[in-house]
């Protein structure tokens, strides 16, 4: 068995949880957060005997191999860190970090201690962004010459809504363009086969002034009547768009937005080539809309008999059963651990998985978001 601990049990400690539950040949053995009282409920639940408020408690301990990190993002460039100097292979949140230069850190302390690294940009494993990533590198769409789409949520739509995202110190520079931003960044690279390496953004605060309750929010809570408030400046964006450059001279467009009412988790993706059109939105993420001009436009549904050979293995349930979040982020674990399954059998693994060498790369993009913003022009991608 490969054992693991999860550090942070918060909303998206909790889907690792689930997860990581249903893995074959993998155990959670150990749960950490400074939240004691919560990680002591779901040790409880899920049957986890040990459970800390200091995941340096667990640190020496050479029965757990690999480590999951569901921390706020300031917390992950020293959790990581510390992680890979002890040794743990370590599948972290994102944004890798605060900043490029502490990602950077991370990705070479990774490749110095040869540890197998992950980032949880999930949403690249539905099936359906497996199957348009398969097309675009057989060339069924011709040359991609465009990229367009957004990220749209609403959970901060009110000014009574708030969540550590908005400060500086839990976030870095940028709210929206790490948090969202970085997802559907990930996503358009990892289809269009390509790498942004110019930006111009433009991004917008549309609340400079929050009410904050003055009790404990979680993520994605609703707000409960009759709570006190106190006014907050806010530091970071809440919205924007951006202009892309890719290699090979794609262009493209995005909008990031958490104010977005009705958006829960819209994520668009539209990619052009000089054959074909492919397109593919969270609201429905089974299908892949794929747009021709000569011949009527066509419509997959996820499918392990249909899909490219290749990408069959991501439509994990007989056709027309339809996949999830969850499932996008097994699919990832799976990718994980059946690498750390090998390595730990001494086989060369080279797992199609974003790594601390993506995660850092998109830090880089953030930065040159963030720079471009404030500086009014292009930037370009330093990494
Ligand atoms: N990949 C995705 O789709 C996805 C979705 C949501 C969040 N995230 C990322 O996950 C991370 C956590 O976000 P969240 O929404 O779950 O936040 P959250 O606030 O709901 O949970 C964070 C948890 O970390 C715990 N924590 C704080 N300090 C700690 C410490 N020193 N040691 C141990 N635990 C500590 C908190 O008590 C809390 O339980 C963020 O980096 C976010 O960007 C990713």
């Amino acid at each position: 068995m490969i054992n693991v601990a999860v550090i942070g049990t918060g909303y998206i400690g909790k889907v690792h949880l689930d997860a990581l539950l249903q893995m074959p040949g993998v155990q959670v053995v150990a749960l950490a957060d400074s939240n004691l009282e919560m990680a002591q409920v779901y040790a409880k639940r899920y049957r986890i005997e040990r459970v800390t408020a200091d995941y340096r408690d667990f640190l020496n301990d050479g029965s757990i191999h690999a480590v999951h990190n569901c921390t706020p993002n300031h917390l992950h460039y020293d959790i990581n860190l510390a992680l890979l100097r002890a040794g743990k292979e370590v599948l972290s949140e994102k944004p890798l970090a605060l900043n490029a230069a502490q990602a950077r850190e991370l990705w070479q302390t990774a490749r110095q201690h040869d540890r197998l690294t992950g980032i949880d940009f999930c949403y690249r494993y539905y099936p359906a962004v497996q199957e348009a990533a398969a097309r675009v590198r057989a060339g069924e769409i011709g040359r991609v010459h465009s990229v367009f789409g957004a990220f749209f949520q609403d959970w901060l739509l009110y000014e009574t809504d708030y969540n550590w995202r908005f400060e500086k110190r839990f976030s870095g520079e940028s709210n929206t363009a790490a948090d969202i931003g970085s997802h559907w960044m990930d996503l358009a690279q990892f289809v269009a086969n390509s790498r942004i390496v110019e930006v111009m953004a433009d991004l917008h605060t549309i609340h400079p002034v929050r009410k904050r309750s003055k009790g404990a929010v979680l993520t994605f809570a609703k707000q409960v009547a009759g709570q006190e408030y106190e006014e907050v400046p806010i530091e970071l964006d809440d919205s924007g768009v951006v202009m892309v450059h890719f290699e090979n001279g794609i262009f493209g467009t995005f909008m990031i937005n958490q104010l977005a009412a009705g958006r829960k988790v819209t994520i668009d993706l539209q990619v052009f080539g000089t054959q074909a059109s492919l397109a593919w939105n969270h609201e429905k993420p089974s299908i892949l809309w794929m747009g021709q001009r000569d011949k009527a436009n066509e419509v997959s549904i996820e499918s392990p008999l249909l899909q490219h050979p290749e990408t069959a293995r991501y439509a994990r349930l007989p056709s027309g059963h339809p996949m999830g979040y969850h499932d996008a982020i097994y699919n990832l674990f799976s990718e994980f651990y059946d690498a750390l399954e090998l390595r730990q059998a001494g086989k060369p693994a080279s797992p199609n998985l974003p790594d601390f060498g993506d995660g850092y790369y998109e830090m880089a993009i953030v930065e040159a978001i963030v720079a471009s913003h404030r500086q009014k022009r292009w930037a370009k991608v330093e990494a």
